[in-house]
């Protein structure tokens, strides 16, 4: 008991904390002002310390996101930090893509995932709890099929200057292939007007992770000669497996998961 009063004297007696001095003060400066706190918590985590650890894929095979931090994921994905966030990562893949050296043969690819990567399906999921609710493959299906997805800004600019640098694009969809005319359709109309390929999933893909019906056709585009210089995607499924590409590039997703 004395040990503990001793204890707590000295404390109370002791200099200002170190996060009141610099360098500290420096980095709780770079805290969002305004539109973002980092909500509240869940399972004893930040909803920001939750979606960071959900890019970084230390939280894996997540279900829905945590309905404590449904306000937080909103106001990160309809405020601007997504935005900047991609546009982050969309100039480090065009700063990447112009020191390429592209091959005079057209055979260097450029491989794109669609849903949250070249198309947006934030107007369904702003209505839908932003991942909060249960994912519903009915109604889900049935928002792709009117074929009004936004494109994603930030990677249509990267689009853009890929083809410009005369790098080829394929699209790997985990879109099955009854949504072929839609998805091809709707990515025209939104500015991703040409493509050498768009694979979508077979019948003889169903209950094949992402990772490895991905690989399999990243795999057999290797095979026909193809080299993989960059892949983009929002799910660590595009990115990781087989034949992966040269860079690739995360783009943020915090409203679900694929495996
Ligand atoms: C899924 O969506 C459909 C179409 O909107 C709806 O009829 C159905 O009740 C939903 N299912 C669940 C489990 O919410
Ligand atoms: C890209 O990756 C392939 C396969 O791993 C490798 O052979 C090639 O040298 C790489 N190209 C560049 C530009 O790094
Ligand atoms: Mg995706």
């Amino acid at each position: 008991m004395l040990a503990l009063l001793s204890f707590l004297l000295v404390l109370s007696t002791a200099p200002p904390s170190l996060c009141d001095r610099p360098p500290f003060r420096v980095i709780h400066l770079l805290r969002p002002q305004t539109g973002s706190s980092d909500g509240p918590n869940v399972h004893g985590l930040s909803c920001l310390s939750w979606r960071l650890a959900v890019e970084t894929d230390n939280i894996r095979d997540w279900d829905t996101v945590p309905m404590e931090c449904e306000a937080y994921v909103g106001n990160y994905m309809l405020g601007h930090q997504y935005r900047k966030d991609s546009a982050a990562v969309a100039d480090e893949a065009i700063a990447y893509a112009k020191g390429l050296e592209v091959g005079r043969d057209g055979k260097d690819v450029w491989v794109f995932d669609i849903d949250e990567t070249s198309l947006s399906n934030l107007p369904y999921y702003a209505k839908h709890g932003f991942g909060a609710e249960a994912y519903n493959s009915t109604s889900f299906n049935a928002w792709v099929l009117e074929g009004k997805q936004p494109a994603l800004p930030e990677t249509l600019r990267l689009y853009k200057e890929v083809l410009r640098l005369g790098i080829k694009v394929v699209f790997i969809t985990g879109r099955t292939k009854d949504q072929t005319r839609v998805t091809g359709a709707n990515l025209k109309n939104v500015g991703f007007h040409t493509w050498i390929k768009l694979i979508l999933k077979g019948s003889s893909d169903s209950g094949k992770t992402a990772v490895v019906y991905k690989s399999e056709r990243r795999t057999k585009l290797v095979e026909s000669g193809y080299r993989i210089v960059g892949n983009i995607g929002d799910q660590w499924s595009d990115l990781l497996g087989t034949n992966t590409g040269n860079r690739t590039f995360k783009l943020p997703d915090p409203m679900y998961y694929i495996s």
